[in-house]
């Protein structure tokens, strides 16, 4: 086990994620992490970018005020969470609730925003509460899942990258659950979301229903700074089964209806099998972080991909984006 000391009061621990700990005077201290110096916060992001993640235990972060300001320590300016598909509500400036809905259910593996134009370089999980049962939250090794994907499947997404389609309503409350135009973007105004779209997204327009955009994105990415290659898309999230989401690639259709979709980038379909797979190697390459109450967990949102396992009672795990 390596330990490589890079702070005075914190150690670290190698390992997928590395474990950092409190020594000496300095345990149950809640602020240390918010009062980072900018040195201290350019070491820690030395080792993240080697790791990946990096779990903090035994910080006694467990308040929205205690994460706020420790987010803020690790993180710098904080961002919003513009453009996401999830329904999340601020609890406090840019704080999140990662509670995510239907706690019955697998979060499936992740990157946060991968298929918008823009996506935050590192999330900041912290949890103030444990589930009663289960509610890990899970990490996912980018580059291992990109090395154990067949040749040919991970060939074809790095060539051809992803076009993501969303066509999102008007109105809130659609049966369907998709949030509608103006939750996704956080403004009521038309002309500032065709603006912000028109200037990012590869395609945008209004239709009789709503908002349709296509974005098209790497499938995977560089990473870190031994330029290693990492699993970077959601489609097997978005690319629906087909009789779900058929004609997935004739945009006409999309016209007609809401929902998210995932193609090919040069609009060729993405083979049934290949989702099979790709969903299977990500299951393979999940490590669940079992919360203790106080953790907190850095993540790098392009190298590594996140989850949550399924859950029973209440749980409080807040998220940061930078
Ligand atoms: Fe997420």
């Amino acid at each position: 086990m390596t330990t490589v000391d890079i702070l005075d009061s914190i150690t670290f621990e190698a390992g997928f994620p590395a474990m950092a700990r409190q020594q000496g005077e300095a345990v149950g201290t809640v602020d240390l992490l918010a009062n980072l110096t900018t040195e201290q916060r350019a070491a820690t992001r030395d080792l993240l970018d080697t790791t990946g993640s990096v779990l903090f235990r035994g910080f006694g972060v467990r308040t929205v005020d205690d994460f706020e300001r420790t987010a803020q320590g690790l993180l710098g300016e904080l961002a919003p969470y513009r453009g996401g598909d999830a329904p999340r509500q601020a609890e406090k400036g840019f704080v999140y609730n990662a509670a995510g809905p239907s706690p019955s259910r697998l979060l499936r593996a992740h990157n946060e925003l991968s298929y918008a134009p823009w996506h935050p370089t590192t999330l900041c999980f912290a949890c103030g509460r444990p589930a009663d049962e289960g509610g890990a939250t899970t990490i996912i090794d980018g580059h291992r899942v990109y090395l154990s994907l067949p040749a040919e499947i991970r060939d074809e997404f790095r060539t051809k990258g992803v076009t993501y389609i969303q066509h999102l309503p008007n109105d809130s409350g659609d049966p369907s659950g998709i949030k509608s135009w103006p939750e996704t973007f956080e403004t009521d105004s038309r002309e500032k979301v065709m603006e912000l779209c028109r200037s990012s997204y590869t395609s945008a327009e209004w239709t009789d229903l709503g908002l349709l955009t296509t974005n098209r994105t790497p499938g995977a990415v560089e990473v870190g700074s031994d330029h290693r290659m990492a699993w970077f898309n959601q489609a097997h999230i978005w690319r629906k089964d087909e009789s779900v989401t058929p004609d997935v690639t004739n945009m006409d259709r999309w016209r007609t209806r809401f929902g998210y979709g995932a193609m090919f980038g040069d609009g060729t379909e993405i083979p049934a099998e290949y989702i099979e797979v790709v969903s299977q190697t990500l299951i393979d390459c999940t490590v669940p972080v079992n919360w203790e109450a106080g953790d907190v967990l850095l993540v790098d949102n392009r190298a590594v991909m996140h989850g949550r396992l399924p859950f029973c009672g209440p749980r409080e795990v807040f998220v940061a984006f930078a």
